[in-house]
């Protein structure tokens, strides 16, 4: 049987990467029956510093972002990470079988760290612990950025099972079409991104309208005023097409042909009111779970026994495997 699972950090914004890279394929699969594991990752969170009371309010309002896009929490197992301890206990066993030089070379840490006067150890390791979060799955929607994380738990996986004999199963990436990066709007050679200084350079689930049509209107597409889509030359008006294109479903050539006559201005117009419309109803319902906090925890704490329950049923195999069995 498959069994899928993915995270995603509680920061307080969801931005459209977010949305179509990760959570919006999360509930496709959850909708076609699909076992799906969500996890909020408030571990790898803390690898930067938080705000402890301001990290709590955000893992309530990822879980209702997640509820309002969707996750089901009665058919997906939506847990917070940190409340699982088996992760971290099995974080610590594969980080004894990872090398440095393999984790020096993964591109979000050096990103990450780059700024960074002292470099936190929680930062470097953080791939080990998110390889193993997953490592009782066999599929893991993500976007393009998560990659390489994926391919070290695959390397770990094969790593383990030679070492101590098979036990976890190979994980899949599920990565997929245009939905993979959503670029910045300010930038479109970068990904859309909640570290992007520049707020105009995303649009979040949680932006008024008005916010939403200003920073449509100042996405930066090029000089050339048709409505055409062509990625390579053309990334940032393609950007603008493959989120359209996303949101309604519609061919990009579809949405290219119903724009001729259109510059890309009145074509940015007529998107933004795509967007909003798209927005407005996951917003709102947003918000009103954001009042209800018991609901939430409620929601969290039913997903983290159901969780536990599953990291358990391998554990015992996973410590006689490395520790040896007990005697009698
Ligand atoms: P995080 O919280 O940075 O991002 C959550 C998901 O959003 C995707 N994403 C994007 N997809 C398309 N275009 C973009 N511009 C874009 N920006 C972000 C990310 O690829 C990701 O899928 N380390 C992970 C969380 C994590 C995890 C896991 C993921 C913890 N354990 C186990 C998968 C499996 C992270 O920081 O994601």
């Amino acid at each position: 049987t498959k069994r899928i699972f993915s995270g995603i950090q509680p920061t307080g914004s969801v931005h459209l990467g977010n949305y179509f890279g990760a959570i919006w394929r999360w509930v496709e699969l959850q909708n076609s029956n699909e076992a799906v594991l969500c996890s909020i990752a408030d571990l790898h969170s803390i690898t930067l510093p938080q705000n402890p009371q301001k990290l709590r309010e955000n893992t309530l309002l990822m879980t209702a972002t997640l509820i309002a896009c969707g996750i089901d929490y009665k058919r997906s197992i939506l847990f917070q990470q940190s409340k699982v301890s088996m992760h971290t206990e099995l974080c610590w066993i594969l980080s004894s079988i990872t090398t440095m030089a393999r984790l020096a070379h993964l591109p979000q840490f050096k990103e990450k760290s780059e700024s960074l006067k002292n470099v936190p150890l929680g930062l470097y390791i953080y791939p080990v612990l998110q390889a193993a979060d997953i490592l009782l799955a066999t599929h893991v929607p993500v976007g393009q950025d998560q990659a390489q994380h994926i391919q070290l738990a695959q390397d770990l996986v094969q790593i383990f099972n030679r070492q101590f004999g098979q036990t976890f199963p190979i994980p899949h990436t599920l990565i997929n079409g245009p939905s993979q990066r959503i670029k910045s709007l300010r930038d479109p050679a970068k990904k859309m991104s909640k570290s992007h200084t520049d707020f105009k350079s995303r649009l979040n689930l949680l932006d008024e309208p008005d916010e939403l049509l200003e920073k449509v209107k100042k996405a930066v597409t090029d000089f050339t005023s048709e409505v055409t889509y062509d990625p390579e030359k053309r990334p940032g008006i393609a950007n603008l097409i493959n989120i359209h294109s996303l949101f309604t479903g519609q061919t990009t050539e579809k949405i290219c042909e119903e724009a001729v006559g259109l510059n890309t201005g009145q074509y940015k117009l007529k998107l933004a009111d795509i967007v909003i419309e798209k927005l407005s109803p996951i917003r709102k319902d947003i918000l009103r779970l954001t009042r209800e906090p018991a609901y939430l925890d409620e929601v969290l704490k039913e997903g983290t026994e159901r969780a536990t329950e599953l990291a358990t049923s391998c554990w015992t195999e996973v410590t006689e495997k490395v520790f040896g069995n007990d005697i009698q």
